[in-house]
């Protein structure tokens, strides 16, 4: 009988530790006879899924491991923390198809070709202002602006709301770091009532200016979006508009600040992106994000007995997907710790595995990162980070605070 290993990756302090280390431990938990159990301080713990084909299974089959009560947290939500997060990531279909239906014609690569004039632009404006600037934080003046501004343009938020959106979004999704809980100690529980309070009003208040004035946006599109003769109640369109918010912001940004950290440690790469960009971006872009991996787990709960590996897991077992791990398994990859943007094929789970909750905005994230790479080696071929970022204390994103650059 395989014995269970006990690792502590619920521990926020194993998250800050260097990704060295945080690799060493996913690579024996790949190779650990039994199943991987994590146990938490309250409540019931979880298996973590950590091969390559683990996570591929889970992915593939919702009708086994379903996202519902939450794919976004170790521990169920309270039912407060629900009424006003709940949105498709954590449904289940028919609910989750439903919801994907109406939203998924404004992420087709057609329709994201049609404001790519937009995301240029931006990445121009970008680059400019960094020219001018020197070195600076690049977190903060140019993997920031470029989702933010994008996808607050998609939904047609004014510039006056970029700060509260930011705000709101980065402490929701890193709500174990102490950087973004109130001094006064707010509770986990508080901090997201308040920010996602934020993001509902706000979409409360476009929703009342476009039912007056429609635009040309994914919020007017949205109120009038119907689909089997039924409209987005008022709660569903303001929990999508929320989990587009973040999921739009808080990736893409990482995705980015990891970037330039992979280019400044590995010159040799930089050198054969900046011989070819035509050839090399689309393959730098993909190998980017299965390096950082900007999005560490998502979670699925067993809704019945199921063998996987060996291990019957139980119904009602909860179980996380390690995409980080995945991306490292070298039954797939081959030399997974090295940063190769020639590598191909690169099957990685960077936006998720194959499976109905596949990142929506995929071919978006893809996009904004080509085209800012493009614009800053282009015009600014050295820009380089000149320390080590620093990293954001939570176990689900594998987020960038700062990363100072030059050139
Ligand atoms: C590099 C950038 C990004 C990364 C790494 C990323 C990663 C992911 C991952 C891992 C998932 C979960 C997949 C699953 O559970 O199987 C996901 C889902 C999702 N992402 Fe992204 N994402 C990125 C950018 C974006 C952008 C720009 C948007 C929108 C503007 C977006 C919208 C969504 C939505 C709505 C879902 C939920 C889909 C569903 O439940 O059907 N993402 N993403």
């Amino acid at each position: 009988m395989p014995s269970l290993v006990e690792p502590d990756l619920a521990n926020l302090d194993f998250w800050a530790r260097p990704q060295s280390e945080r690799d060493a431990l996913f690579a024996s938990l790949r190779t650990a006879d039994g199943p991987v159990y994590c146990p938490l301080p309250t409540g019931p713990g979880f298996y973590a899924l950590t091969r390559y084909d683990q996570v591929a299974e889970a992915s593939r089959r919702p009708d086994v491991f379903s996202s519902e009560p939450t794919s976004v947290s170790l521990v169920d939500p309270a039912p407060t923390v629900r009424e006003y997060s709940g949105s498709m990531i954590s449904l289940d279909d028919p609910r989750h198809a439903r919801l994907r239906r109406i939203v998924s014609r404004s992420f087709t690569p057609r329709m994201i070709q049609k404001f790519a004039d937009d995301v240029t632009a931006l990445a121009v404006r970008i680059v400019d202002d960094l020219a001018e600037r020197g070195p600076c934080d690049f977190v903060e003046n140019v993997a920031m602006p470029m989702p933010l501004r994008i996808i607050c343009d998609l939904m047609g938020i004014p510039g006056s709301a970029y700060g509260d959106v930011i705000d709101a979004t980065t402490a929701i999704l890193a709500v174990g770091d102490p950087d973004y809980v109130a001094p006064d100690g707010t509770s986990r529980e508080g901090v997201l009532g308040e920010k996602f309070g934020i993001l509902h009003e706000l979409m409360g208040e476009l929703g009342r200016q476009r039912r007056e004035r429609p635009a040309d946006d994914l919020v007017t599109a949205l109120l009038h979006a119907n689909v089997d003769g039924e409209a987005l109640s008022d709660i569903e369109l303001k929990r999508f508009f929320s989990l587009l918010v973040v999921a739009g912001n808080e990736t893409t940004r990482n995705a980015l600040s990891h970037a330039l950290a992979l280019f400044t440690s590995n010159p040799e790469q930089r050198a054969r992106l900046l011989a070819d960009l035509d050839e090399h971006l689309p393959g730098a872009v993909e190998e980017a994000v299965r390096y950082a991996t900007p999005v560490t787990w998502m979670r699925r709960t067993l809704t019945r007995d199921h063998t996987l590996n060996g291990h019957t897991y139980a119904e009602g077992d909860r179980v996380v997907l390690y995409y980080n791990s995945a991306n490292r398994d070298d039954g797939v990859f081959k030399d997974p710790y090295s940063f190769d943007i020639t590598r191909s094929p690169n099957p990685h789970f960077g936006f998720g595995a194959p499976g109905p909750h596949f990142c929506l905005g995929a071919h978006l994230a893809r996009r904004e990162v080509a085209v800012l790479l493009r614009e800053l080696f282009t015009r600014l071929p050295d820009v380089h980070a000149t320390a080590e970022p620093v990293r954001q204390r939570t176990s689900f994103i594998n987020g960038v605070k700062s990363l100072p650059c030059a050139f």
